[in-house]
């Protein structure tokens, strides 16, 4: 029996990996969503081995509150998967930041905002996890991060807008940096995962592609196969191949879940 913890598992990829670990009844599957967040989906998975707990993420005290929640229900976790973020959408380059007043501020305010999720609370939860995650077998922590915020993915594919988002997942993938150390003083895995492309927008994978065609040419030039958007049963799969691949030894890093070597889309 494993026993998993998911943040942001409403909606989106988050729902696709809990869609997953359910089947297996071996599995306990433990969530975290906004009290906000409309649990319709999680709910009509029927699971009997599905635990949810509500929580901000930015929210110390509401973390505290869902850690306590927590230790009612085990005292370990062997995989945890840091899913949610925000993820801020912006077509300007960083000429365009400065074109006036309000589009300064709008930067500034929206770069805080996806540290604040996308980040600080990335540090504060893993630090709640490790003492539930030590106890384990498995003893995995895995950050999901972007490609947008890895610096040769961004200088080798020449996209040049998202930058709040962008910035947010480069101090993601710099916090699982920094916990090389810890992670293999502790027999640890800390690793930040990028699953490419995924139609998480509730519409067609066609209308997504649409929606992705000012990034295809820059995905085609980190990745010359790319062909389009992953839907969310196929990426949530890759991902949990990818958990079960990656070790302690691998800490640190930043890896794409579809194997290949540098992040790629
Ligand atoms: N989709 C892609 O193509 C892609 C590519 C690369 C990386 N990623 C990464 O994959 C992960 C999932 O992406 P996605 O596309 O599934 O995103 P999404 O559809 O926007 O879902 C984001 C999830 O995070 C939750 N969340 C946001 N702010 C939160 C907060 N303050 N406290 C608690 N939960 C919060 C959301 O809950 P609410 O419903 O309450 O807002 C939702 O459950 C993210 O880390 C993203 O950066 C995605």
């Amino acid at each position: 029996m494993k026993t998993y913890f998911i943040t942001g598992a409403n909606r989106g990829l988050g729902l696709g990996l809990v869609t997953e670990l359910v089947k297996d009844t071996n599995n306990k599957v433990i969530v975290t969503v906004r009290k906000s967040a409309s649990i319709e989906d999680l709910e009509a998975l029927g699971s009997k081995n599905l635990s949810i707990i509500y929580c901000d993420i930015v929210n110390e005290s509401e973390i505290d509150s869902a850690f306590e929640e927590l230790a009612k229900i085990t005292d370990t976790i062997d995989v945890a998967i840091l899913n949610a973020a925000f993820v801020h959408q912006d077509t300007r380059n960083p000429l365009q930041l400065t074109e006036n007043a309000e589009s300064w501020k709008d930067f500034i305010d929206a770069t805080n905002q996806s540290i604040e999720i996308n980040g600080y609370s990335q540090i504060y939860i893993t630090n709640k996890l490790i003492p539930f995650v030590e106890k384990s077998q498995e003893k995995k922590i895995f950050h999901v991060s972007s490609g947008f915020g890895d610096d040769e993915f961004v200088e080798k594919s020449r996209i040049d807008t998202a930058i709040p988002y962008s910035i947010s997942k480069a101090v993601t993938n710099m916090i699982v940096a920094k916990y090389t150390d810890i992670a293999k003083t502790k027999g640890l895995t800390i690793i930040a995962l990028c699953p490419g492309v995924v139609n998480t927008y509730g519409v067609t994978d066609e209308v997504a592609d649409g929606l992705m065609e000012s990034f295809k040419h820059g995905f085609r030039r980190v990745n010359e196969d790319y062909i389009g958007v992953q839907n969310v049963e196929t990426a949530s799969k890759k991902l949990l191949k990818a958990v079960e691949f990656y070790g302690s030894f691998q800490s640190g890093k930043i890896f794409s879940t579809n194997g290949s070597e540098h992040i790629s889309a």
